[in-house]
């Protein structure tokens, strides 16, 4: 287990560069094996959801040669195997992306259930109800906790999604790209990362229509070619850099961001005081929280894309607990995502959760660090603020959460000059993320 030591009361100043996008990473991984010949993606984020992706698919026969820690060429091959079974795959989320482009490349595959954070029962009906439109025979075998997935002839089809699943509708692309004939996904998620994995998958020749848009539509294609493509900025990382500067006070620049992205966020900081700063050049925004002057209050909920994403829930309420004023932060995409709220009692914040769904913020002055621990990744982010913006030692247990969606968060912090160390006390970590 890895804790970081946090002395908060310190202003942020300086810049920081953004990285890759981990949640279109995840995609493009997997639609990287759906050719024979070589893909390279730059801008690869270097956190351990990634790497258990990138071990995935090495497991199963393709080359992975990691050039840097933020470039990969996967060749998929010499794929010899369509079971992806390891103890390891099953604690991230995105392993469902393996089932979509097995599906795709060989008709066949035998995925372990999807894992990841804890933060509501996360069903996948919605993938298994598209694999079945496009003629795939899907069972789920409790005993294994395994998806089979066959299909002799895979044929497009309209499918309506009941929800506007992000994985959801990656993995339909994944498995329709290379289908006989036309998908229509109806209702589709519209996050930038639906966008960048259908710009990736069109770059190696698939015909993807009207991503970000609530109907994709697919045009089966015969094959797929290598390609080289660079992976979108991680609107998440952005956003929580931003929410950090706004409690811990400070003037940042993000760089390598897409300010279009950001927007529900930057437009919630602006309502509270914040200063955000698009650039001229269009990819960095400057983020300026005047101290000694307190910020305050506003109404979120979460909503998908543009909406105000669930993966900054916890953040904002990190930042609203300190602002004047009562605030309520609505949780509309999963069910079980307030678990960090009881942590940041513990540091004095005045917040009530009713029925798992609304936080209700009245807001403190201050904040003072104690002993606490991350439940998930997004939480283990706002935890990390409230600590950086509290008076006193906080001691955060368990940032293996954090280290699975952020890239050397810490060190980042420190470059902006947060007083924030990593420790390790033991090594028995074994998580599950988004
Ligand atoms: C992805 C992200 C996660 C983010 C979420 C919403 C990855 C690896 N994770 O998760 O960080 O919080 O999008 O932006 O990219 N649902 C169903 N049936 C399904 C699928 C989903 O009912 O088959 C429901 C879920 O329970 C949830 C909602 O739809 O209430 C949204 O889930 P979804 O967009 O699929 O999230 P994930 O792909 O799991």
């Amino acid at each position: 287990m890895n804790r970081y030591i946090i002395n908060g009361g310190k202003s942020l100043h300086g810049d920081v560069v953004i990285g890759g996008a981990k949640n279109a990473a995840l995609g493009i991984i997997a639609g990287a094996i759906l050719t024979d010949e070589p893909v390279t993606i730059e801008n690869l984020p270097d956190v351990s959801d990634i790497n258990v992706l990138l071990d995935a698919i090495k497991g199963i026969g393709a080359t992975v040669d990691r050039i840097d820690p933020h470039k990969v060429v996967i060749c998929g091959k010499t794929i010899n195997s369509v079971v992806v079974k390891s103890e390891v795959i099953q604690k991230i989320r995105a392993s469902y992306y393996l089932l979509g482009a097995l599906i795709g490349k060989k008709g066949q595959a035998q995925v372990a259930m999807p894992g990841g954070c804890d933060i509501g029962s996360r069903p996948i009906d919605q993938h298994l109800k598209g694999f079945r439109a496009l003629g795939v025979n899907c069972d789920e075998n409790e005993k294994d906790n395994c998806i089979y997935a066959n299909v002799t002839n895979l044929r497009g089809n309209g499918i309506f999604l009941d929800v506007a699943s992000v994985g959801a509708t990656i993995n339909i692309m994944l498995a329709a790209v290379l289908a006989k004939g036309q998908t229509t996904v109806e209702n589709a998620a519209k996050e930038p990362h639906i966008v960048d994995v259908a710009n990736f998958l069109n770059s190696m020749g698939a015909r993807i229509k009207g991503a970000g848009t609530d109907v994709i539509r697919i045009y089966g294609v015969e094959s797929l070619r290598g390609t080289e493509y660079s992976i979108i900025p991680d609107q998440i990382e952005a956003g929580t850099f931003m929410c950090a500067v706004a409690a811990a006070k400070g003037d940042v620049t993000l760089k390598n961001v897409i300010p279009r992205h950001l927007e529900a966020i930057s437009s919630k900081l602006e309502e509270i005081g914040v200063r955000v700063e698009e650039s001229a050049s269009g990819d960095e925004v400057r983020i300026v929280a005047e101290e000694g002057t307190r910020l305050g209050s506003s109404t979120v909920r979460t909503r998908v894309y543009p909406g105000f994403p669930t993966d900054m829930q916890p953040q904002i309420t990190s930042v609203l607990m300190l602002g004047s004023g009562n605030s309520t932060v609505t949780e509309t995409i999963f069910e079980n995502r307030f678990r960090y709220v009881e942590e940041l009692r513990k540091m004095g914040a005045d917040i009530d959760v009713k029925d798992n769904k609304t936080a209700k913020i009245h807001g403190v002055e201050s904040v003072t660090g104690t002993h606490i621990e991350v439940p998930d990744l997004r939480a283990g982010a706002a935890l990390t603020i409230a600590a950086l913006a509290a008076g006193g030692q906080t001691v955060l247990d368990w940032i293996d959460y954090i280290e699975r969606g952020y890239e050397d968060f810490d060190g980042k912090l420190r470059g902006i000059g947060a007083d924030i160390v990593k420790e390790t006390v033991d090594d028995r970590s074994n998580l599950g993320t988004e």
